[in-house]
């Protein structure tokens, strides 16, 4: 059975469970510590029941939206993930970008990407979000800034809850980096998977394409060095005023960082934390939006990932006030599964999905909903 024929992302999941090495799946699956907050970021969705409205007039659903200054045919984002050529590793981020791209569904592309900023651009017309970490060195950041300027990107989204990265016991467990290196650990796990071995082979180490990591290092290693932990919110402030366009402060989880960074100048702020891959034991992304949404009072525009996986999850989270949510883990499945093919299918049954649940709970256009159609 083809991707093309997968009836849920569940589905797409277990396709890239079978086709990638286990330190790669794992990678993508995983999460922290005990990996509570990954389970409760799902658990919060499923909890939440939906009410319907009968006979409402839902003849066409419309589930355009409109976030950092552009326009969206659906109302979610493929998040920004790191090295997608360990997914994929012929075509990485132009195989998720041309994906996305088949049904405008916004691409947010990783400083981490294992492509060219530039080429994905060209994979995808948009809408396009760039996201950036909090980095020691600025001019670095100014100058990738520039060339995501000349590369027609609509907005930055400054991640915010990496100031060292999460405890991924799985990721130590398989002896897992990026780029990947040869060990005891890794080299059975490879040849396991002879097919995505060659792929990689041929493709050559996926390590990120726009800034040169430091030393021999690998990804963590950069994130723990060369991170900023020394910062605050003057760096949004700065971020803002060089980036000069729409800005998200993504992973926040309360609503005084919301407000800060609303103060600070962000245009939206994304409520996340990292798919569960950051803090353990944090709260689901959906139980901190209601407070969130209240203490914005609309100041700025609100996207929420983590857990999603169904077309109800989105329209809880468009109800209860997002703006927009965002998936990782569901379209990587698929982006590992089937390449461009696997996250058009993902794109798809999260689209079909979320107009399904739209005209069950009997509203037809996002606009339309609101805190009733959730019960409790
Ligand atoms: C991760 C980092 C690299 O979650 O963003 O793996």
């Amino acid at each position: 059975m083809g991707v093309e024929t997968a009836i849920n992302i569940a589905e797409l999941r277990e396709h890239a469970r079978r086709r990638l090495p286990r330190m790669v799946f794992d990678y993508i699956d995983g999460g922290s510590d005990d990996e509570q907050t990954l389970a409760r970021n799902t658990a919060a969705f499923r909890e939440r029941e939906l009410l319907f409205n009968v006979l409402a007039g839902v003849t066409d659903i419309d589930l355009s939206v409109e976030i950092l200054g552009m326009k969206s045919p659906v109302p979610f984002i493929l998040a920004p993930t790191a090295a997608q050529r360990l997914f994929h590793p012929r075509l990485g981020e132009l195989a998720a970008a041309r994906g996305a791209a088949r049904f405008g569904a916004p691409y947010a592309v990783s400083t981490l990407a294992t492509q060219p900023l530039d080429a994905i651009a060209g994979a995808h017309p948009g809408p396009r979000i760039f996201q950036v970490y909090v980095w020691k060195d600025r001019q670095l950041v100014a100058d990738i800034l520039d060339r995501v300027r000349a590369a027609g990107y609509g907005a930055l989204a400054l991640t915010v809850d990496a100031p060292v990265a999460g405890n991924r016991e799985r990721d130590r467990r398989n002896g897992f980096t990026i780029p990947v290196s040869l060990n005891t650990k890794t080299v059975p796990q490879a040849l396991s998977k002879p097919g995505y071995l060659l792929d990689l082979l041929l493709g050559g180490p996926a390590q990120p394409a726009n800034f040169p990591l430091p030393h021999a290092g690998d990804v963590m290693t950069h994130i723990n060095t060369q991170f900023d932990r020394s910062i605050s919110w003057d760096y949004v402030c700065w971020l803002k005023d060089a980036w000069g366009g729409p800005l998200a402060i993504k992973g926040l989880s309360r609503p005084d960082d919301a407000v800060r960074a609303v103060e600070a100048g962000a245009d939206a702020v994304w409520i996340s934390n990292h798919g569960g891959r950051q803090l353990d034991t944090a709260p689901a992304t959906l139980d901190t939006l209601p407070a969130i949404r209240d203490a914005l009072k609309g100041r700025a525009q609100i996207i929420l990932d983590g857990g999603i996986t169904r077309g109800t999850d989105i329209v809880k989270a468009l109800a209860l006030g997002a703006d927009a949510v965002a998936v990782g883990k569901a379209y990587l499945y698929g982006l590992a599964a089937g390449g461009e093919a696997g996250v058009a299918r993902a794109v798809e049954i999260l689209k079909n999905e979320t107009e399904r649940a739209m005209a069950l709970v009997g509203r037809a256009s996002v606009a339309e909903l609101g805190k009733d159609v959730l019960a409790g």
